[in-house]
């Protein structure tokens, strides 16, 4: 279903004029109102008049922050992590925040459960890199997307966004390249969201926080339709070497935008 849309999408940019592109772009935005009209029901530990409420939060962050994700993808990793039982330990992560869009919205998830949202971010944009992205599996060209400096949120930005329409009591916020903070992150994790685009990065985020993930936990990444951030998560040596246990099983890897691991009880730790 999701190949269809993007190949659907991918048609349609290159035979319509761009102000009908823009309206349909609207109605999108708006139909993916139907996330919570699906997800909304199942979201744990929440009264309804809560619910819309959260619902209504979310919206408001999408409408006055620019947020290259959607409702579903922000629902369903929150949703999970409000499932984890408060008896397990570990905080939530979000390794990429761009203008804190995402992060206004896990805040409020992290409030929920009673967790700390730890926020990574070079809040400069991309690393400059050499990675040669070119069609998305979906379908959809992603060449020069990922460009040094692009999707640069600066951290007031970002704060100034938080304070607005989230829960900033519950931010800590880690300032730097992945590869200089990560390494000397030591927290327990029970969720950890990555939305870095390049593969580099999320070797970097695999390597570091994976093994501080408490079994049960979970890991998503929004950047699964693409074929580099594939190959990292697909190669079993990179996991065996790099990450220092087998890979785990990975849902949707290769088929979907974003994709989900439940750390295994029984997964080894790296030593
Ligand atoms: C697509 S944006 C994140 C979008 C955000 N999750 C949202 O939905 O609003 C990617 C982010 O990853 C960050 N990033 C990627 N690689 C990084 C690295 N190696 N070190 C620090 N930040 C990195 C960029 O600064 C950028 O903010």
């Amino acid at each position: 279903m999701k190949d269809v849309i993007g190949k659907l999408k991918s048609v349609l940019k290159r035979v319509l004029p761009e102000p009908l592109l823009k309206q349909l772009k609207f109605i999108y935005k708006y139909l993916d109102l139907m996330g919570f009209i699906v997800f909304l029901p199942h979201v744990p530990k929440m009264l309804y008049f809560q619910r819309v409420r959260f619902a209504y939060r979310l919206k408001r962050i999408s409408i006055n922050i620019e947020c290259p994700h959607t409702e579903a993808q922000i629902i369903s990793f929150i949703n999970s992590f409000l499932s984890i039982p408060s008896t397990i330990e570990g905080c939530i992560v979000e390794a990429g925040s761009y203008k804190g869009g995402s992060a206004a919205k896990f805040s409020i998830g992290a409030k929920l459960a009673n967790r700390q949202l730890v926020v990574f971010d070079s809040f400069q944009g991309l690393p400059e890199n050499e990675e040669p992205h070119d069609k998305s599996v979906l379908g959809h060209s992603i060449k020069d997307w990922f460009k040094g400096g692009i999707y640069c949120g600066t951290f007031d930005e970002v704060l100034r966004n938080i304070e607005k329409y989230g829960e900033i009591e519950v931010c800590k916020f880690i300032k730097g390249w992945f590869e200089d903070t990560m390494p000397i992150f030591s927290y327990k994790i029970c969720g950890a969201y990555l939305d870095v685009d390049l593969a580099s990065s999320t070797k970097t985020c695999l390597k570091y926080l994976y093994p501080l993930i408490v079994p049960g936990g979970v890991l998503y990444s929004q950047d699964g339709d693409f074929p580099l951030v594939i190959e990292v998560f697909s190669s079993d040596e990179f996991w065996e070497k790099e990450v220092g246990c087998p890979r785990p099983f990975i849902e949707g890897l290769g088929k979907d935008k974003l994709i989900k691991i439940v750390k295994p009880i029984s997964q080894l730790k790296k030593v």
